[in-house]
């Protein structure tokens, strides 16, 4: 297995997935197959554009042509699928394209793999598909119950990997990451939204009673869990990822504006989610006899993360004044506010 195909490359993960596996595995070669939507930047790449062992395609997973043609002309041995769209308010908004891309084109990708003979397909799901856990952790052999659009077509999406596992034993892998931050993510998702906001003295619009919980993961911590389950995991097998960090939403924002020196008046209470999942939690005993545990502690991972984006204020800058400013607008700007932090 030297040539990996790592679909959504230029994304949040996938492209410090890629920077991992080129320093990880000097054998490697790593093809970036991404459609560049509004998610992905060619600058979360730029400094492997004069790496021999990095190729770059622009396309489209739900493209079933163009991904034979790229597996075929670069002899591509295994496909590590991030592409997705990914964001819940989004999915809430517009699910069509959601099932377009996280459940066509994960059976496009399917297909292929099938197809050219790959020795790997893993899928990158995420610990929605559990839908909320009011009360201890979820195993891997838990009932799926997605609540939202995007937790539905990722559901979707890593089922037709274990049904062709099953069915046409094509050799398929899913892991189940939990919130994942750290540097180059897009900043709609909570934690580089309320950092950016608050840099830029913006109200914190926190959903509901900000008592909802997620389990954080430092990116770094994630992409080691998907190398290893890429390498070591067991065919067919499905294998939660958590960062072991369960937090309510008002206190790592109490975590950010402290850090930053800002007052907590910035947080406004606005209207919520609808079908909020209140709490997520995974068990990671499973990737964990495997030989995995999270090396950054939440502390310092949200810290550092805090100063990367202090410190690359023109990388995030650039995307709020572009297509953000519009979906901002939207999103927000209707929002009604229910109060507002002393
Ligand atoms: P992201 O939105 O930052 O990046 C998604 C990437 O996929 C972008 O580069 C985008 O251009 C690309 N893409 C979208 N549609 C495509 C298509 N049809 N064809 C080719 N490329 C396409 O997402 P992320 O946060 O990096 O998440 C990566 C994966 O990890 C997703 O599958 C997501 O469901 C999963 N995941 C994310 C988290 C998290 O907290 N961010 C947690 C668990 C799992
Ligand atoms: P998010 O980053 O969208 O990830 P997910 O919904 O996939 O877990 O949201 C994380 C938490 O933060 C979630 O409980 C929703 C909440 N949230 C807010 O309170 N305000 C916001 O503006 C956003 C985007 C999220």
């Amino acid at each position: 297995m030297q040539k990996l195909m790592v679909t959504g490359g230029a994304g949040f993960i996938g492209s410090n997935f890629a920077h991992m596996i080129l320093e990880k595995y000097p054998d490697y070669h790593v093809l970036v197959y991404d459609k560049l939507t509004y998610a992905g930047n060619p600058e979360n790449l730029r400094d492997l554009n004069d790496n021999p062992r990095y190729t770059f395609v622009h396309g489209d997973i739900a493209d079933a042509a163009k991904v034979d043609e790229t597996v075929q002309t670069y002899g591509v041995d295994a496909i590590v699928n991030f592409a997705a769209e990914s964001h819940v308010d989004r999915s809430i908004e517009e699910p069509g394209g959601f099932i377009q891309t996280d459940v066509y084109g994960v059976y496009v990708l399917l297909e292929a793999t099938r197809k050219f003979g790959l020795e790997r397909f893993l899928q990158v799901s995420t610990d929605e598909v559990y839908g909320a856990v009011l009360s201890g952790s979820s195993v891997e052999t838990d009932l799926l119950q997605p609540r939202s659009p995007y937790s539905a077509s990722k559901a979707g999406g890593e089922l037709q990997a274990q049904a062709y596992y099953v069915t046409y034993n094509t050799p398929t892998l899913v892991t189940r990451g939990s919130n994942t931050y750290g540097p180059y993510q897009y900043p709609e998702k909570m934690l580089p939204l309320f950092i950016t906001n608050a840099i830029e003295d913006k109200p914190l619009p926190m959903y509901g009673d900000g008592m909802y919980v997620r389990d954080w993961m430092h990116v770094l911590d994630h992409c080691s869990g998907i190398d290893l389950v890429l390498h070591k995991g067991e065919l067919g097998g499905i294998y939660n990822v958590g960062g072991g960090n369960e937090r309510h939403n008002i206190d790592v924002t109490y975590a950010i504006l402290d850090r930053l020196d800002k007052p907590r008046s910035l947080i406004h209470y606005v209207q919520d989610r609808p079908g909020h999942d209140r709490r997520y939690s995974v068990d990671t005993t499973k990737l964990r006899t495997l030989g995995w545990e999270p090396q950054v502690s939440f502390e310092q991972g949200l810290a550092d993360t805090i100063d990367w984006y202090k410190n690359n204020d023109q990388w995030w800058g650039k995307i709020k004044s572009g297509e953000f400013a519009g979906y901002y607008a939207k999103m927000y700007e209707q929002r009604e506010i229910l109060s507002k932090h002393e």
